[in-house]
């Protein structure tokens, strides 16, 4: 071990010294000046390695589904916030930031809502009621709502989806102030999209009077790269900014599983909108992998996952207006992508099935650690 003198005396006091724990995500997060968050189900704060990796690593949380209308919102006359309050406890027990998820969504609404016909006026009514009962009830304790979600639809490059609140029969015919107030300068393509998106406007503006103090996100899927989708989300920011729509910010998804995909498209998109003087937060980022039938992931596969982890957050800490990076869950144990894929794909966060963490982790937490801003 050692041969004797000095040799042994420096041999033993490294031997003596204790190992230095590397900083959590979440002490990296602070000293780079940015939110690290995870999405949480509520129901799992119980188990105890759940709880606990949940607050040494994370200084953010959002709902996964709790605050989604079918949990929240079950029958017409009646709201159940149970859920998200043991989440909104928990957070505020370990000082973690809470965002919003989500106040306006074409999945996951409960059959009173989408299994009757309700008139223009009538839908207004239920879905301003709605926002200011959920954004008020959380008021002072949501930082940050995704006021609406995935508005754009994938197949119609650049277009609205069909919704109840936009077309089927749609709010706006409820009367709208983006339609009546277009600018007379404006041309009529810049109406025609102002009126089609004004259902949002109106979302918009009935959460910012019932928390004037939120920030308001726009948040969306597959519009992390430059695209269609993308251009379109950034003409109705901008239009929100000219008008003083209250709009604070974009959430980019994130949900990857191309492990090659294109980071410096992602860059020059975050850059975009915050030079619109919108924050960006990475909202739902998991990185899905090819799994066996045990739920494994190839060695190879965990670090090319691993390198897209520390690019995505590398890219984000690059612009000071990127100010949230959050993964959605954060074990492989409560993973939506094992269910949604019939298991094929999986081992997509950052921590195992055992909370052990993965290279996606190290990567994540090394990239935090050299973005101090
Ligand atoms: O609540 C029922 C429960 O009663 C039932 O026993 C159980 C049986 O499967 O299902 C439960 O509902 C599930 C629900 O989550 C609540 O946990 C649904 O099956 C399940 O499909 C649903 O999945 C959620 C999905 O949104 C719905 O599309 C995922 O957990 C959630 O991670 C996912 O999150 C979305 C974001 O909100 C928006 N962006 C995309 C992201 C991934 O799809």
């Amino acid at each position: 071990m050692c041969a004797g003198g000095w040799s042994c005396v420096f041999f033993l006091i490294a031997v003596a010294l204790p190992t230095p724990t590397p900083p959590s995500l979440r002490a990296a997060a602070d000293h780079a000046g940015i939110l690290i968050g995870a999405a949480v189900r509520p129901e799992q704060l119980s188990e105890a390695a759940y709880a606990s990796t949940l607050a040494r690593e994370f200084n953010m949380v959002e709902p996964e589904d709790a605050i989604k209308w079918e949990v929240v919102h079950p029958a017409a006359l009646s709201f159940d916030f149970s859920q998200g309050d043991k989440m909104v406890d928990f957070a505020m027990t370990h000082k973690m930031k809470i965002r919003g998820h989500t106040l306006v969504w074409h999945q996951q609404n409960p059959k009173w809502l989408t299994e009757k016909k309700y008139t223009s006026g009538e839908l207004a009514e239920i879905l301003e009621r709605h926002i200011k009962t959920v954004v008020g009830h959380y008021r002072g304790k949501i930082f940050a709502w995704d006021v609406v979600n995935e508005a754009f639809d994938e197949l119609q490059p650049g277009k609205l989806r069909s919704t109840i609140w936009r077309d089927q029969p749609g709010i706006v015919m409820a009367g709208n102030e983006a339609a009546s107030s277009s600018p007379a300068h404006s041309t009529p393509s810049a109406r025609s999209s102002q009126q089609s998106y004004a259902y949002i406007e109106r979302c918009f503006r009935w959460a910012h009077e019932a928390d004037p103090q939120a920030l308001l996100f726009y948040n969306e899927a597959e519009a992390e790269v430059m695209n269609p989708k993308s251009d379109a989300i950034y003409a109705m920011v901008r239009d929100f900014r000219q008008r003083g729509v209250p709009i604070d910010g974009v959430g980019f998804q994130m949900h990857i599983a191309n492990l090659h995909p294109d980071v410096a498209s992602v860059s020059a998109n975050i850059k975009r909108f915050t030079v619109l003087g919108v924050q960006v937060h990475i909202t739902e980022m998991d990185v899905a992998l090819p799994v066996d039938p045990n739920g494994n992931a190839r060695p190879e596969d965990l670090q090319l996952q691993a390198d897209i982890y520390r690019e995505i957050a590398t890219a984000c800490l690059s612009h000071p207006g990127c100010t949230a990076i959050q993964t959605w869950g954060f074990t492989d144990k409560y993973s939506w992508i094992g269910s949604h894929s019939k298991h094929t794909q999986g081992a997509a966060l950052p921590f195992d099935r055992d909370y052990r963490p993965k290279p996606a982790y190290a990567a994540l937490r090394n990239a935090l650690g050299s973005g101090r801003r």
